[in-house]
């Protein structure tokens, strides 16, 4: 098998979007903990909380912990620290909530030793332009996600959740510390369903993507890791 570990290619998050554990633990039980990491969302935490990240975590799995906060900053700074507590790798807000939050999120990472990566989402992968304007933005896609983009940025966030399309020039700005992670990854088989922006794993290869996100493309898959293999020969 191929190990984005070791070849210079995107790393692979697998969004357990599930609704029990039971379907969860059938693909988590398939998955090697030191090649993918596991983004458990709203949905899941929602239903299975803490003691399932406690779960994960004793298996060798890393956690995006993508409960994209977005509040006052008091709010956030206080659950932030409360997400860090669990000991997950990487940790989402809305970079939409504004330079105040986003300073919040980060300083309270200050006191843990091994903090999570702060990562800040830029606009969701279903979002249309014209979606933008129906909430009042009048910009188009790409520079409000440049936008936001410079100002976690400028906060001091470790990287962001952006559309493939948009990727490379991020890239190009801010160098190669600053991490990218990009949800809304398709093969040609696969239905869009409610995603708008949306890449193959060969172009975010391409793109020099950190981490693609892959959703329903794994989770509805009849055979899980021979699509997860032929993702992986994919970006070869
Ligand atoms: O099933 P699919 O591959 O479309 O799943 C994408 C995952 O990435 C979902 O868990 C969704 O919450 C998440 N996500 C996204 N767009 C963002 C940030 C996160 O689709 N900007």
């Amino acid at each position: 098998m191929l190990d984005p570990n070791v070849f210079k290619i995107p790393k692979i998050i697998i969004a357990l979007d599930f609704y029990n554990k039971q379907s969860a633990m059938k693909l988590v039980n398939l998955l090697n903990p030191s090649v993918y990491y596991l983004k458990i969302g709203k949905e899941m935490f929602t239903i299975l909380g803490r003691k399932f990240i406690k779960e994960l975590h004793q298996m060798g799995f890393n956690i995006f912990l993508d409960l994209k906060f977005h509040d006052i900053p008091n709010t956030v700074f206080n659950a932030t620290k409360a997400a860090a507590d669990l000991g997950i790798w990487m940790l989402s807000v809305h970079a939409a909530g504004g330079k105040k939050m986003l300073i919040s999120a980060k300083k309270a990472l200050k006191s843990f030793k091994k903090a999570p990566l702060l990562i800040a989402v830029t606009a969701l992968t279903s979002l249309k332009e014209k979606e933008l304007k129906e909430v009042g933005i009048n910009i188009s896609l790409t520079d409000y996600i440049l936008t936001l983009s410079k100002l976690s940025n400028d906060c001091g966030l470790d990287g962001i959740v952006c559309p493939g399309r948009e990727a490379k020039k991020i890239k190009c700005l801010f160098g190669n510390k600053y991490k990218i992670i990009t949800p809304g990854i398709r093969v040609s088989e696969d239905l869009l369903y409610d995603q708008n922006n949306v890449i193959t794993p060969q172009e975010a290869k391409e793109f020099k993507i950190d981490y693609i996100v892959i959703g329903r493309s794994i989770t509805l898959s009849k055979n899980p890791i021979k699509k997860l293999d032929s993702i992986l020969k994919s970006m070869q």
